[in-house]
């Protein structure tokens, strides 16, 4: 208790362990990332994102069987049922992308034929059928949004080839599917973040999968979190010119604005995602556009400038946000897009967590500290003065 009485309240729920899990470790400090047990390192140069949602939803690396009917079940249930192909329609082009991605997850419960089935071999295929379908829902949506139809999925392509497919109508290069697999490795899983948080709080009243999930997605859609891909990259077009980097940074931090894609609760260091993605981003410039080249000139003036200033003594790092949107600007992937694929690769992690939370469920219901005044007399409305 604080001097004055009053609880220490923890503001965000910093520090504050709300579980036991054995899905992920965030080493914060050393700056290491394991899903499973495994280094991101070694997933990002070796793994696939349907090998890893194997491995994250099962706990262990398939044996080449068992991915092999894994991914028979992720392309079974590509095919997106027809009222969500019309809800996603209806408000692609009038509402955020996250918007209607909420709207389409909580659509496609209408489809699922026993809600009332809460066990774990229900909800295990409920999470296949979700990672599987929020790939082309998230196409939809970016397909609608600019004014293409539904395109049907391709049952010969991988889950990131497939969602490139379905978004842009046409077959992805190589070098955009395998970048994309390595985002959606990379998205899919991290800890107690606040929209697997959010899915748990939602879960743990034993409100049903979609439900919790559709609570994940609401809590992502925010710039301190998953919309910080997309503030990120609004940033590196207003700088404009990789000259005008240092001044536009300046002002920002003179301003008390925080420079999106920087800065972790738990990383006090490189975030390893980022140096990833900022490692492939160097690799892919000769072949790049201007733009590509211009974005990634900036974003390395911006990071060198503060971790300078804000890294070694605030540990203000970059994080997975700060890199990827000029990678996802190489594969043509519309700005407004950038947060739902996080959402499509994320599902993963939600899932997982969900179903092992309710292992050893408990209701989330922390305190608040009330510094209100009580036992006020009610005076009558006439007498209000
Ligand atoms: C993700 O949790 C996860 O694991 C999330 C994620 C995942 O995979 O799920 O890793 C994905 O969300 C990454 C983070 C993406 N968000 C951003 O890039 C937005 C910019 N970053 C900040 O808003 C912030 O760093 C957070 C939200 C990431 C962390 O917030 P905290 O831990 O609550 O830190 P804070 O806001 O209390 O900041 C502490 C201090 C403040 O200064 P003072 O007010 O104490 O003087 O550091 C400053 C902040 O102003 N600060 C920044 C900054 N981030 C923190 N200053 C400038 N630029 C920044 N980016």
């Amino acid at each position: 208790m604080a001097e004055t009485g009053a609880p220490v309240i923890s503001h965000g729920l910093e520090g504050v362990y709300i579980a036991e899990s054995k899905i992920c470790k965030v080493d914060g400090s050393a700056g290491r990332l394991y899903y499973r047990g495994y280094s991101i390192d070694l997933l990002a140069n070796n793994s696939t994102y349907e090998e890893v949602c194997y491995l994250i939803l099962y706990g262990r690396l398939p044996k080449r069987r068992e991915l092999d009917a894994f991914r028979k079940k992720l392309i079974e249930a590509r095919p997106l049922p027809g009222m969500v192909i019309d809800v996603i329609d209806e408000f692609a082009r009038r509402q955020d992308p996250m918007d209607t991605l909420r709207s389409a997850v909580s659509a496609l419960s209408a489809y699922d034929n026993d809600m009332n089935d809460s066990s774990e071999a229900a909800n295990f295929d409920r999470s296949v059928n979700l990672v599987s379908k929020l790939a082309g829902i998230v196409a939809t949506i970016g397909r609608c949004r600019n004014g293409g139809g539904y395109v049907e999925p391709d049952g010969t392509l991988t889950h990131a080839e497939n969602l490139l497919y379905m978004l842009n109508g046409s077959r992805p290069s190589q070098k955009d599917a395998k970048l994309l697999d390595l985002m959606l490795i990379l998205h899919a899983e991290h800890s107690s973040n606040a929209s697997t948080f959010s899915t748990l709080v939602a879960g743990s009243t034993l409100a049903d999968l979609y439900s919790a999930v559709t609570s994940g997605i609401a809590a992502l859609k925010g710039p301190l979190h998953g919309g910080a891909d997309e503030a990120a990259l609004r940033m590196m077009r207003a700088i404009g010119s990789p000259d005008n980097t240092e001044r536009y940074i300046e002002d920002a931090l003179k301003g008390k604005r925080k420079i999106m894609g920087f800065g972790h609760r738990v990383y006090k260091t490189y975030d390893p995602r980022a140096m990833i993605i900022k490692q492939d981003l160097i690799a892919l410039q000769e072949n790049e556009s201007q733009e590509v080249k211009a974005l990634t000139a900036i974003a390395l003036r911006a990071e060198k400038m503060m971790i300078d200033r804000l890294g070694k003594t605030h540990g203000i790092w970059p994080n997975i946000d700060f890199f990827a949107g000029p990678i996802y600007v190489s594969m043509g992937m519309p700005i407004e897009m950038f947060t739902p694929v996080f959402a499509a690769s994320r599902i993963v992690g939600w899932c997982a967590h969900m179903m092992e939370y309710w292992q050893n469920n408990r209701i989330f219901r922390p305190l608040e500290y009330y510094s209100g005044p009580v036992d006020l007399e009610y005076v009558p409305l006439d007498r209000r003065k």
